[in-house]
């Protein structure tokens, strides 16, 4: 078990607001997150600015939601996107790197998907040396439905949902 945050009440989970696009830029930015994405490169403040802008306050279905502590201070966010292509969201989670591996990840997806409740499928791309993420989203319902060189492709749901592609 991870040693977890003693008191996980004191955090809490909410949508994300215009104002929220800072914090949430630095944290996907950070060297140790970024590398575990599928596009790895640092993403200039500019670029981020417009794309959250696009992406979580137009009509576009995309919705992200935040964890805060104590302090009201963001420490971490989950997103979902729609892809078209797939049909389907696409996940993706981060904690500030000073507070990973406490039990926040855990509890962060598992409030945003009681939040979002989407009746489409959701999708995690995870690298495959990336354990503790694969964890995280087994642990809440995600399972294995295929795999590359480089990814573990999970999907959310009961197990009856899924056949091995
Ligand atoms: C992946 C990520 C969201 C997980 O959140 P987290 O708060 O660090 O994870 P948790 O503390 O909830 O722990 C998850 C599991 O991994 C293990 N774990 C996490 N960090 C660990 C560490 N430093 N050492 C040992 N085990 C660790 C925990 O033991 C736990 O498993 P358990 O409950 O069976 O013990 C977070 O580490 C992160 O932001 N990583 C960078 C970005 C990323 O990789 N995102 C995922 C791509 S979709």
């Amino acid at each position: 078990m991870a040693e977890q945050i003693g008191q996980l009440e004191a955090f809490n989970v909410r949508e994300v607001n215009r104002e929220d696009s800072k914090k949430i830029w630095e944290i996907r930015n950070h060297p140790l997150a970024r590398k575990n994405f599928n596009n790895p490169e640092e993403i200039p403040w500019k670029n981020h600015e417009s794309w959250f802008e696009k992406k979580y306050f137009s009509r576009a279905d995309n919705h992200c939601f935040v964890l805060l502590n104590g302090e009201e201070k963001i420490v971490g966010y989950c997103r979902f996107d729609f892809d078209e292509e797939k049909n389907m969201y696409v996940v993706s989670i981060a904690i500030n790197h000073n507070n990973q591996g406490k039990g926040l990840g855990n509890y962060l997806l598992s409030e945003s998907l009681q939040r979002f409740a989407s009746k489409k499928d959701i999708l995690a791309e995870i690298r495959k040396g990336n354990i503790y993420s694969i964890r995280v989203f087994q642990k809440n319902n995600f399972r294995i439905y295929k795999e590359d060189a480089r990814n573990y492709y999970l999907k959310y749901g009961s197990k009856e949902k899924f056949k091995k592609e």
